[in-house]
């Protein structure tokens, strides 16, 4: 018998989200791959609401069979749904189990939910078409390693230093005016290991920047935002950036890998990517519903 259980042991939680979150079947963007990087996320890395609270577990014969749970941003009224993720012959019956557990606990301030499977994780696709979520966007994951990076020069590239933070700011929110992380948000931030590169012309305007977040300690990296003006575009300026940015992570020694989250339909970006040694690691779905807060869900 299947039994759902509140307040899980999170090792159990991360021990059996890095099994599955490998397989392109069971593959949720929001999760990492690694035990340790996800134990570590959950327990101090998490949403408004800690992950003990806003997890469940499915177990059968005390075995665990599936897990789901939640990541809430209160202040922005959204939540990402972390699975479910099933491992069960009788997949949908678990998922359907942990899914209404999981809606049930989301409290009032969240009014937006989002799912984000691997275009082959047929269960959560299915989930979200079930529940009438709507299909917002197709993202791709892409990663580059040490060996496949190609430098390129880029001399003319610098890290940004506080008297060009307002720039930053400013292109920042005229690029990605919709991100998960608002300029003044990603400067406030800055620290050791998360920078931002420019390249800055000679009146001080600053027409492109990369924001790129390193995490040595569990061997990742990864490029968060990256944008040149408009009318700077197609003279090598991005080029230049990601191989700053690339160049900048493979100098911390545990760092073999840097992944990167971009729109499908951005091609540029993608054979820019490519270029420079990413290759595709996952095609997947952003979905996400507005909660009908009369229960109806
Ligand atoms: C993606 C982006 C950063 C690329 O910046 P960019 O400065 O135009 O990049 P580059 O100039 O290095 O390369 C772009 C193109 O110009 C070409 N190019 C580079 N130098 C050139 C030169 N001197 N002369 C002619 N063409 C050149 C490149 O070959 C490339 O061609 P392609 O599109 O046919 O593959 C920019 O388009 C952008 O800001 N887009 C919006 C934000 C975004 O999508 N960010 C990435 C996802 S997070």
């Amino acid at each position: 018998m299947i039994k759902i259980q509140r307040h899980p042991k999170l090792a159990d939680v991360a021990a059996f989200i890095s099994r599955l979150n490998s397989n392109l079947e069971h593959h949720i963007g929001y999760c990492g791959k690694k035990m340790d990087e996800i134990f570590n996320t959950l327990e101090e890395d998490f949403g408004d609401i800690p992950a003990r609270e806003s997890f469940f577990i499915a177990t059968e014969s005390d075995k665990v069979v599936g897990v789901c749970g939640f990541d809430a941003d209160n202040e922005r009224g959204k939540a990402e749904i972390w699975g479910p993720f099933v491992d069960r012959a009788d997949a949908l019956k678990v998922s359907n189990l942990l899914w209404e557990s999981t809606i049930k606990e989301i409290p009032n301030t969240i009014q937006t939910v989002s799912l984000f499977p691997d275009n082959h994780n047929l269960m959560v696709v299915d989930l979200a078409n079930r529940y009438s979520f709507d299909s917002v966007s197709k993202e791709t994951i892409l990663t580059c390693s040490k060996q496949s990076f190609r430098r390129v020069n880029n001399d003319n590239v610098i890290p940004l230093i506080s008297e060009h933070y307002n720039s930053l700011i400013k292109l920042h929110n005229q690029i990605f005016p919709n991100s998960y992380l608002t300029g003044t948000e990603m400067v406030d931030g800055l620290s050791e290991t998360s920078t931002v590169f420019g390249a800055v012309d000679e009146h001080s305007n600053l027409p492109g920047y990369l924001y790129t977040e390193a995490e040595p300690e569990f061997g990742e990296g990864s490029i968060e935002f990256f944008g040149v003006t408009p009318l700077v575009r197609n003279k090598g300026l991005g080029t230049s950036l990601l191989a700053k940015g690339l160049e900048w992570l493979f100098t911390f020694p545990s760092i073999e890998e840097v992944t990167l989250c971009v729109q499908s339909d951005n091609s540029k970006a993608i054979r820019l990517y490519k270029r420079l040694g990413f290759q595709i690691e996952h095609q997947l779905t952003f979905f996400e519903k507005t909660l009908d807060k009369s229960g109806v869900n």
